[in-house]
């Protein structure tokens, strides 16, 4: 059956709640309450002229899952709905996403502009991997539109986009942005991990393509890696035929359902992960040695009207410069009882990271510092903070 005929159970009118939480029912599943889990890579045919058809038009049909798998399209469809999207394709992870999506928006000899604070891993696709093609990435002070407008060259063709970003919490301006890209004819894909689709949809703000590490937010539980790119019918249409078959970086149906299970709660965890977020925030910002906290839900933040106004809440992922030597935050840290130490973020556990300075002759006068706020009470943790300081007679 064509994937096009398939029940399709989300309704564009419906809330975000309701998109993720509404099944329709569907008999082939015997009323069961959840779809079942599809684990299978491929799919057979009654007769000759149906699986013609199907070889014809492979993302078209279910004829394999490197292709379609009704596990995976059922999260495709909820996730294209949230972001306000026509289509989505699901891979592996963030950065298969992430780097099918730049593949498909670059050529040859092609010029790229990128914010200077983006992912680690994608400022290494661009700045080196894609060097092999020769093609060049300028990165740039993001929070400036005159910097993005200066980079332009005659061959840029891609503007990728983070905001916020995950480190130093630096937004774009997405609406200013999208209109540069359309002047100059160039594409712009923005990674909207941090922000998630219950609190920015930046298509609806001109922004070309979304991408999403699913292994944050969205998974919600740390156990799942998982990305996704959302956008329209035709662009999604050449990524499916081209960087999703080809390089085949695709998510296995497994992920996908328990992807959608952390999907069912995610307006309900970035309501509460929100809260928690700000109350921790609010606390570290009075601490004298604090100089700077980097969330853009705080009234103090440098940037906090354009986050007003092109997002409907904040995450609950964030950092501080601290005036103290790294040591010291160092054991700060470490001695933290709901802090765990680790990267990612997005699951229900707090995490802690200092920020290893650059090189160890680096003087800077200050020390990053990033914490993701998880479910525990929001008091705890300050109480656990603020134990922490107190023992090292701060
Ligand atoms: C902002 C951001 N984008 C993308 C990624 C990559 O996602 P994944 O680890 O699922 O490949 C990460 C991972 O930490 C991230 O923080």
């Amino acid at each position: 059956m064509s994937i096009e005929k398939q029940p399709s159970s989300p309704c564009k009118t419906w809330d975000k709640q309701t998109i993720v939480v509404h099944d329709c029912h569907d008999e082939r599943h015997y009323g069961a309450v959840t779809m079942p889990l599809y684990q299978n890579s491929l799919f057979t045919f009654p007769c000759h002229e149906e699986f013609y058809e199907a070889l014809d038009s492979p993302l078209h049909y279910h004829l394999y899952s490197r292709g379609n798998n009704p596990s995976v399209n059922e999260l495709e469809r909820r996730l294209a709905l949230l972001e306000g999207g026509e289509a989505a394709r699901c891979f592996a992870s963030g950065m298969a996403a992430i780097s099918a999506s730049i593949m498909s928006a670059v050529k040859a000899g092609d010029h790229v502009i990128c914010v200077e604070s983006v992912y680690g891993p994608t400022r290494q696709f661009l700045s080196s991997y894609l060097l092999r093609f020769g093609i060049e990435t300028t990165f740039v002070n993001g929070e400036c539109m005159a910097s993005i407008e200066a980079a332009v060259r005659p061959n840029t063709t891609l503007l990728f986009l983070e905001s916020p970003t995950s480190m130093t919490i630096r937004l774009q301006d997405l609406r200013a942005c999208g209109e540069l890209a359309q002047r100059i004819g160039a594409t712009t894909i923005i990674d909207n991990t941090w922000a998630t689709p219950i609190h920015q949809n930046p298509l609806a703000l001109g922004i070309d393509l979304v991408v999403h590490s699913l292994t944050k937010y969205v998974g919600g539980h740390s156990d799942i890696m998982g990305g996704v790119i959302i956008g329209s019918k035709e662009r999604l249409e050449r990524i499916g035929q081209e960087e999703f078959l080809l390089f085949g970086g695709i998510m296995t149906p497994q992920t996908a359902c328990l992807a959608m299970r952390g999907l069912r709660t995610l307006p309900l965890r970035m309501e509460r992960l929100g809260q928690n977020g700000l109350q921790v925030a609010a606390y570290l910002e009075q601490l004298p040695f604090v100089k700077r906290v980097n969330h853009p839900g705080l009234p103090s933040y440098p940037q906090y009207e354009l986050a007003q106004r092109q997002m409907s809440g904040c995450g609950s992922l964030f950092s501080f410069e601290a005036e103290l030597p790294v040591e010291q935050l160092q054991a700060w840290a470490d001695r933290l009882e709901f802090f765990r130490i680790g990267v990612s973020w997005g699951g229900y556990e707090s995490l802690v990271q200092v920020v290893r300075p650059q090189t160890a002759e680096e003087n800077e006068p200050f020390v990053l510092v990033r914490l993701y706020v998880g479910l525990e009470d929001p008091n705890l943790l300050i109480g656990d903070m603020s134990r922490s300081f107190q023992a090292l007679d701060l």
